[in-house]
């Protein structure tokens, strides 16, 4: 028998980036074209077997992305080991969002915590207008594992959850 680890891992994000649509496919591998948009937040788990000996057991708060929702992240992010910062390739504005919720998780976060960007709908490429080298140098920069990731077709959402679960400190 080998060895759990469990993590608390935040989602936070411009409301409809997609964060609830990652969730949805990485725990379920569902995806619905009409979401409702998250009331205050979601709690949903999931793990994954990374070898023979390790599981790691993603406890996971999906936030609401809506404004009026602010005020509640904190008490999410708080004690957070791992976060994925969402924006949508197609909605210039979300990934400033998403550079805002950054530079508040490295305020405010556990200094050790795990960020991770993700450029969501990556199926939309005829709508895309956030290129992935801009995202990836800010990720690079900002010391962010990167992945662009469509919840839609399932393109990268296993390789995001795996590549954090990779990062956590597991021993
Ligand atoms: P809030 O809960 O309001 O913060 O939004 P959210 O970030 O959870 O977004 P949600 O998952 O609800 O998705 C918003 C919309 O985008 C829904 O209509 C989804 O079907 C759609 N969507 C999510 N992911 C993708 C994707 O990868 N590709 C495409 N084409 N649409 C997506
Ligand atoms: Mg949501």
């Amino acid at each position: 028998p080998g060895k759990l680890f469990q993590f608390k891992l935040v989602l936070l994000g411009e409301s409809a980036v997609g964060k609830s649509s990652l969730v949805l496919r990485f725990v379920k591998d569902q995806f619905d074209d009409y979401r409702e948009s998250t009331i205050g937040a979601a709690f949903l788990t999931q793990t994954i077997a990374l070898d023979e000996n390790t599981t790691v057991k993603f406890e996971i708060w999906d936030t609401a992305g809506q404004e009026r929702y602010k005020s509640l992240a904190p008490m999410y992010y708080r004690n957070a080991n791992c976060a994925v910062v969402v924006y949508d390739i197609t909605q210039p504005s979300s990934l400033e969002k998403a550079k805002s919720w950054v530079n508040e998780l490295k305020r405010q976060a556990d200094p050790n915590i795990v960020i991770a960007l993700a450029g969501n709908k990556s199926d939309l490429s005829e709508r895309r207008v956030i290129d992935t080298e801009t995202a990836q140098n800010y990720a690079a920069d900002a010391g962010l594992l990167f992945f662009e990731t469509s919840a839609k077709k399932s393109t990268n959402v296993n390789e995001l959850f795996t590549s954090i679960a990779r990062k956590m400190p597991l021993d």
